[in-house]
């Protein structure tokens, strides 16, 4: 959520700046500014509501400096304005400063503190600018009136500081949001996503929960609000730049979903040993055998996907699984089993909600696996054990190419943990992914028919449902957040058995019903639904799996392995989405109220 860069060095920083925020302006993007200053400290500073390329309209060529900081912002505290946009200044235009997070206790803070200081945006953040400049005025040098500061500070923050009296420097500190120093030959850079300055340097440090940094442009010293030194190794990280770029796709979104069946290929080789075999470290299998239950964790479409994974575990491995809503378990936990193992899903890493729970986890001392795309992220540190997604960037807000990989983790998860309970596999793993991967890849070339679909069914309403029944449910519940987010229709993904119990009464002329059939056990009934909605006025789309598939029906799908059929049924749901997105004039991948990175609760 939110994106931050900073920048010193001797290059010109403004376009340092801003190519960063262009690459982060996934994270957040209803507002974001700069600040710049010169080796004398001579500062300029510039905000826009909207995009980056508002921004870019805004920032004078001749505003030369050689340090700064950035922001792309997703509101909490205040409207999208200018007013509101990063970064803050103090009263006497000494220090600016980028916020990413929450700050529970501003309230209390201005209160104690800032009463007689004139406030000039309605943000959370910028009680933090003032408490600087105040210490500051007192008499403390201005690390050691940040360090207090930060100390005062109750909430999520990832911060970056610049101070006019010393040019020379860029502050930063970190408590719960994602923040990075990339190290360069004289330069280095915050950000919070290594992609914002893989263009500039692959050398990364990670910075942890309750530390300081002041960047200068050949040195790199952190020390925690207790006053000790650390040392930090920068690792590599591995992005390639061109993984970021959208190439010849008009959006990300669509580039992604035809990643597809690449990711899954791809996680197949991953996770193959040496003797062919799918291989996961014996440590992670021997500590998931050793618990009675598993518990996954997970938001969003990661949720969704974690879902899929209850019934490859349950089926194939044996194990049972519970799934929740991050956000809910956290402050409602259920009573747990004698031996849990909690799995942890997150695309990003980063999910606040997630990560509130994992600190729960691991205060009870519970085991615990991220399975994310994100190496070194929050999650991944914080937890006992680490699969991860290989699936590239995921950059468009709409999750689609993530959640294949998760299923896929998951499946071969599940294939591994029940050969190491001695169950003789029902079928082969790898062997049956490759077919998915063709199917998917079938399904992609269909892209004609799921725009005709998108239009006649889907540019004009004002809601829509998916139904399905086990697995398909599953997979409608993920077609329907897909639809809503980014086309604003209000869609249902609904149990099919369950709309005559209530949900039914919605249904009324020409309202679109989309159906998902590829289970030959409740094809049938589905089937009755379907009759039940359209004898009712519903405009029904039919997506059956070869085999089950009935004439009428619009879209057939390749015939897989059922229990893996959400891998390949949910892609003309993301196509349709992505359609009914473009027909309807919206931005796919920066849809409104949204951001990719959610890092706060
Ligand atoms: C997906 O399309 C969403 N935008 C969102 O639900 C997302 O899946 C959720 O915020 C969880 O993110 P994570 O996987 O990075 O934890
Ligand atoms: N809470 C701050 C604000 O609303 C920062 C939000 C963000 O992380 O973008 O301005």
């Amino acid at each position: 959520m939110c994106g931050i860069v900073g920048y010193i060095g001797n290059q010109d920083a403004k376009e340092v700046l801003l190519q960063g925020l262009e690459k982060l302006e996934y994270r957040g993007y209803d507002s974001a500014g700069i600040f710049v200053m010169n080796t004398s400290g001579e500062g300029n500073l510039f905000k826009e509501k909207g995009r980056i390329k508002e921004l870019r309209q805004e920032v004078k060529q001749d505003a030369q400096g050689t340090a700064g900081i950035g922001h792309t912002r997703w509101a909490t505290h205040g409207v999208p304005s200018a007013m509101n946009a990063h970064p803050h200044q103090s009263e006497n235009g000494r220090f600016s400063l980028v916020h990413n997070g929450v700050i529970e206790n501003y309230r209390e803070l201005k209160e104690a503190y800032l009463q007689d200081v004139t406030f000039h945006s309605e943000t959370d953040t910028e009680v933090i600018v003032h408490l600087i400049a105040k210490f500051t005025e007192e008499g403390l040098e201005t690390f050691d009136a940040f360090k207090k500061v930060v100390q005062l500070l109750k909430g999520s923050y990832a911060l970056g500081l610049a101070d006019r009296e010393q040019p020379e420097k860029v502050f930063a500190a970190k408590n719960k949001s994602p923040l990075l120093v990339g190290v360069g030959e004289d330069f280095n850079v915050l950000c919070s996503d290594a992609m914002a300055m893989i263009r500039y340097t692959d050398q990364f440090m990670e910075l942890m929960d309750g530390e300081l940094v002041v960047l200068t442009d050949t040195a790199v010293h952190i020390e925690d609000v207790d006053g000790n030194v650390k040392e930090r190794v920068p690792y590599t990280a591995e992005l390639d730049a061109n993984d970021i770029e959208k190439g010849t796709y008009p959006y990300y979104m669509l580039k992604e979903i035809d990643e597809q069946p690449g990711v899954i290929r791809q996680l197949v080789q991953n996770y193959q040993g040496k003797n062919g075999e799918l291989e996961i470290d014996e440590e992670i299998i021997q500590a998931m055998l050793a618990s009675d239950r598993i518990y996954v964790i997970a938001a969003g479409t990661s949720n969704h996907a974690g879902w899929i994974g209850k019934q490859l575990l349950e089926k194939i491995a044996g194990i049972p699984v519970e799934v929740h809503v991050a956000s809910e378990f956290s402050y409602n936990m259920p009573l747990l089993t004698e031996k849990p193992f909690f799995i942890y899903i997150s695309q990003s890493g980063e999910t606040a909600d997630s990560r509130a729970v994992l600190v729960k986890t691991n205060e009870m001392n519970y085991p615990s696996l991220a399975i994310t795309n994100v190496a070194g992220s929050t999650l991944s540190r914080e937890s006992d054990y680490t699969l991860l997604l290989h699936a590239g960037p995921e950059i468009a807000v709409a999750s689609t190419k993530a959640y294949t990989a998760q299923i896929g983790v998951l499946a071969i998860l599940a294939d591994v943990l029940g050969r190491a309970k001695g169950k003789t596999p029902e079928f082969d793993m790898i062997h049956d992914l490759g077919i998915v991967a063709n199917a998917m890849d079938v399904v992609i070339d269909e892209k004609e028919t799921m725009e005709e679909i998108a239009r006649l069914y889907l540019s004009k309403t004002r809601s829509a449902f998916y139904i399905g029944r086990a697995m398909d449910y599953y997979v409608s519940m993920e077609a329907a957040l897909k639809l809503k987010e980014i086309s604003y229709i209000q869609t249902e993904g609904f149990a099919a058995g369950e709309l005559k119990h209530g949900t039914i009464a919605l249904i009324e002329e020409g309202v679109p019903v989309v159906a998902l059939i590829t289970n030959a056990e409740t094809a049938g009934h589905t089937r009755g639904n379907i009759e039940e909605v359209r004898s009712r006025g519903a405009a029904t789309v039919v997506v059956s799996m070869e085999g089950l598939n009935r004439e009428g029906d619009q879209i057939v799908l390749p015939e897989i392995n059922p229990l893996l059929s959400a891998l390949v049924s949910v892609i003309p749901t993301q196509l349709l989405a992505y359609y009914a997105t473009l027909h309807r004039g919206y931005d796919v991948d920066k849809p409104r109220n949204l951001a990719k990175s959610v890092t706060v609760e």
